[in-house]
């Protein structure tokens, strides 16, 4: 059993900074989340407090249940896996991934089992002879997890540890944690800026923003329901398109008029946005959920002008013009674009968001 625990957590830096500002957070045992957000957000100040790394400003951490503000880092019983792996250069690789195990003065026997089990786990058995400066960067990234694993910790922590990898490789090692995980069933509070890492590992999400959680839930679930404009645009790549439109009752329909175009809504949103009519608000759409047909279509048609084609094989992103906005529209390769072409883009009713224009927070 491990759970993690963070109670209104706060880090102010000297000088005022506020890294860190009244997290809220329960990891369940045996659950992988994914902190994400933009650099300088508090992600890696987050997992330092509970790494003991970081003292705490105020508020509380547990594990397990039990208060750990002023447990000592070595006696919290969590590895940390850093960016930059950490490795002692002029150690082997046996060396390293035993380190741990030796200060904390483990028989010999019992260091040497974990290391061969854990490097067997990793598939690194064969590197064990030799030193950091001879690997591979994927490598090295393995060596710095063999180092976590050997420990037995209740909790692992990430700091962005593919973030040195090339696109390739931090695909295939995406995988391999997301098994790791699954085969040692432990507790681990991952630390990412990439989206789509916090997408495909996490079971859960917390998407910070400035030191603030803005929205902690399932993959689909941020996908699906966004509660503001940030987390709407920070999941999803091409990211969401925002649009500014203002919403007017024609002879009982509730139209959301772009300048360009008008979209006609359904009476349930119109039910929805209510307060919102005679007033400008943001439509959010994904560029999956504009369908593109070749004729026109006679209502919630947007007319645009192709303005670049990205041929990605299995599907196309379109960049599309209207007089006042971009769009993103993610289209089937089944046609031949050229810039220039009129494309007509239907939004998917059933999908779109609306923000509020000052708060941002999503209003359906
Ligand atoms: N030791 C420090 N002293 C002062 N400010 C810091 C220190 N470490 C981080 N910060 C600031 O705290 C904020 C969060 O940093 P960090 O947790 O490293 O963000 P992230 O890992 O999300 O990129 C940033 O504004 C950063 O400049
Ligand atoms: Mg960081």
């Amino acid at each position: 059993m491990a759970t993690v625990e963070l109670k209104n957590m706060t880090k102010v830096f000297e000088g005022g900074v506020k890294a860190v500002d009244s997290v809220n957070l329960s990891v369940n045992d045996k659950e992988f989340v994914v902190l994400v957000g933009p650099s300088g957000c508090g992600k890696t100040t987050t997992l330092r407090m509970v790494a003991g790394l970081e003292e705490i400003t105020s508020g509380e951490l547990f594990i397990d249940g039990k208060m750990m503000n002023d447990v000592a880092p070595k006696d919290r019983d969590i590895a940390m896996v850093f960016q930059n792996y950490a490795l002692y250069p002029h150690m082997t690789v046996y060396d390293n991934m035993a380190f741990g195990l030796k200060i904390r003065k483990y028989p010999k026997a019992e260091i040497n089992q974990r290391v061969h089990e854990a490097a067997q786990i990793l598939d690194i058995e064969e590197l064990l002879d030799r030193k950091p400066k001879a690997l591979s960067g994927g490598q090295r990234q393995r060596v710095a997890v063999g180092r976590a694993i050997v420990r037995k910790p209740k909790v692992f922590l990430f700091d962005e540890p593919l973030s040195n990898l090339d696109a390739k490789l931090r695909v295939q090692m995406r995988a391999e944690l997301s098994a790791l995980h699954h085969r040692l069933q432990a507790t681990m509070i991952y630390v990412t800026h990439d989206q789509v890492e916090a997408m495909t590992m996490g079971d859960r999400i917390v998407v910070l923003k400035d030191g603030l959680i803005q929205q902690i839930g399932t993959p689909l679930g941020l996908y699906n329901n966004p509660v503001n404009r940030f987390v709407a645009g920070f999941i999803g790549s091409p990211p969401m398109n925002f649009l500014k439109v203002s919403l007017r009752d024609q002879g009982g329909k509730l139209m959301a008029d772009e300048g360009s175009f008008q979209l006609e809504l359904t009476p349930q949103m119109a039910e929805a946005l209510r307060s919102y009519v005679g007033k400008e608000v943001i439509l959010g759409v994904r560029p999956e959920d504009l369908l593109y047909s070749e004729s026109a279509q006679p209502h919630n048609n947007i007319v645009t002008k192709v303005e670049v084609v990205e041929p990605l094989g299995a599907e196309i992103h379109l960049w599309v013009s209207t007089k006042a906005n971009q769009i993103v529209a993610r289209v089937a390769p089944r046609y031949a674009f050229h810039v220039g072409d009129v494309a007509n883009l239907h939004p998917d009713l059933a999908k779109v968001h609306f923000f509020d224009l000052e708060t941002e927070k999503a209003i359906l």
